[in-house]
């Protein structure tokens, strides 16, 4: 199979000649015509890739290709890759997923990487998403692009995700994950697609990406654990999220998220936190920090929302959030908000915010003054922060 290295005309030939076994999976019968269904092949190939010796490269070389449902299932005896220069075109037929589209699961050392697209073909399937927008615990009915669970020392680079039909990216129970130089893209009215989304993961980077799509371009859900968040281009899309928490039993502490040097433009949030009110019990979020951001017209550029309500009809006799926020710096953030206030700080009356730092904020509203809002806040503000915040 390693004769079929000099065809693939990549820039990492020199890479996978040296280490890996490639397998083209057009030798498996594929068909890169856009219309035949080539999920075989390419479930074929990652089997001899996943049960070889030594490392080994699954190929998928340019061109379209329709697929169905597709598992990566490890363990696999070998760290694995798969360079994708092709289209992976998601198959039309929704009644085939279970739930989702591409899937990797317990796999110990993944390299995912190309110029390539994974395609979900949403805009079929977004006219029948009858879920609330952010309403999201019983609607998963759509498939999501990739699911990464389980998975640890991985890392995915240069590919796109593209009109995912629900989140683009899940990254789940995994350790030691890296997307670098990656692409999301799905329109701004495209309902649940947000870009990526992490829960109950540990060292996970996204960096140096573009993201837009039509709900959170990054959204940040429980026990997550040292997410670093770089270099990322956010827009159209809800911002940057850690949340919702606080609503269910199981759920266990995010600690330690960095947003640092993004660009958010006509998104309707830049950095948010929200929790519920109402908690089954108390949770713990802390050592955060939101630094060198830029935000070009962002509705709601910097928001704690303890009382999460999307609804907008929660009684006013629920209990404050349970969830303890503390240690959360935002620094250098500058730009232009599309309501006046940019900043929005509502906290838990039963657990206040602790040790909020504020510091070289200027975020101006249509030119002029803009306001915040900072209530059940212990904080502390330093270098110039406009509009000022009067923390209570
Ligand atoms: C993740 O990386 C850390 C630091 O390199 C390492 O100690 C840990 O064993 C890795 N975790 C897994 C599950 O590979
Ligand atoms: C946090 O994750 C990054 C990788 O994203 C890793 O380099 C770093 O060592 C981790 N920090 C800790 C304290 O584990
Ligand atoms: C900030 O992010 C951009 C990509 O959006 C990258 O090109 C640049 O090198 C980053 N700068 C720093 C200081 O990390
Ligand atoms: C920001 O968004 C506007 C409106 O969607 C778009 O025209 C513009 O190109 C975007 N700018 C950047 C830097 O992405
Ligand atoms: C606050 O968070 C930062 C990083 O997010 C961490 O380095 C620091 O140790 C934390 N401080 C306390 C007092 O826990
Ligand atoms: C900010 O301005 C809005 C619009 O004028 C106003 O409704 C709100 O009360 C102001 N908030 C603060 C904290 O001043």
């Amino acid at each position: 199979m390693a004769s079929h290295l000099a065809l693939v005309g990549c820039c990492c030939c020199f890479f996978l000649v040296a280490t890996a076994i490639a397998l083209n999976i057009n030798d498996y019968g594929a068909i890169p015509d856009g219309i035949t269904d080539s999920t075989q092949a390419l479930q074929k190939a990652w089997a001899e890739a996943c049960a070889a010796e030594s490392n080994a490269a699954v190929v998928v070389p340019a061109g379209q290709y329709v697929i169905g449902p597709v598992m990566f299932k490890g363990p696999c005896k070998s760290p694995v890759a798969i360079q994708l220069d092709g289209t992976l075109l998601a198959h039309p037929d929704l009644r085939l997923y279970r739930p989702n589209w591409i899937e990797f699961q317990y796999i110990d050392g993944l390299v995912l990487s190309g110029a390539g697209k994974v395609d979900g073909r949403g805009s079929a399937a977004w006219g029948s998403n009858k879920c609330r927008q952010n309403h999201i615990s019983n609607c998963r009915t759509f498939p999501m692009n990739m699911v990464f669970s389980f998975v640890n020392d991985a890392t995915i680079s240069g590919i796109s995700s593209i009109d995912s039909k629900y989140f683009h990216v899940l990254v789940f129970g995994s350790q030691n994950v890296t997307f670098d130089s990656v692409t999301v893209a799905a329109p701004g009215d495209s309902p649940n697609t947000d870009g990526i989304h992490v829960a109950v993961s540990q060292n996970v980077a996204i960096t140096n990406s573009v993201i837009g799509t039509g709900d959170d371009c990054i959204s940040i859900g429980d026990h997550t654990v040292n997410l670093t968040v770089s270099g990322i281009a956010c827009g159209p899309g809800h911002g940057i999220s850690v949340g919702s928490l606080g609503r269910n039993p199981g759920e266990q502490d995010v600690v330690g998220l960095a947003v640092r040097n993004c660009t958010f433009n006509g998104t309707m949030n830049g950095v948010r936190i929200k929790t519920w009110q109402n908690g089954p019990k108390d949770l713990a979020v802390r050592d955060l920090v939101f630094e060198d951001l830029t935000m070009n017209a962002v509705e709601n550029p910097i928001v704690i929302d303890q009382k999460y309500c999307p609804s907008g009809t929660c009684p006013e006799t629920l209990k404050p959030s349970r969830v303890r926020i503390s240690n959360v710096t935002f620094h250098n953030i500058k730009g232009t908000s599309e309501t006046m206030t940019a900043i929005n700080l509502v906290c838990s009356q039963t657990f206040p915010c602790e040790a909020v730092q504020l510091s070289d904020i200027d975020l101006k509203y249509a030119g002029s003054d803009a306001n915040a809002t900072c209530i059940n806040v212990k904080a502390t503000v330093a270098g110039d922060v406009n509009p000022a915040a009067f923390c209570r």
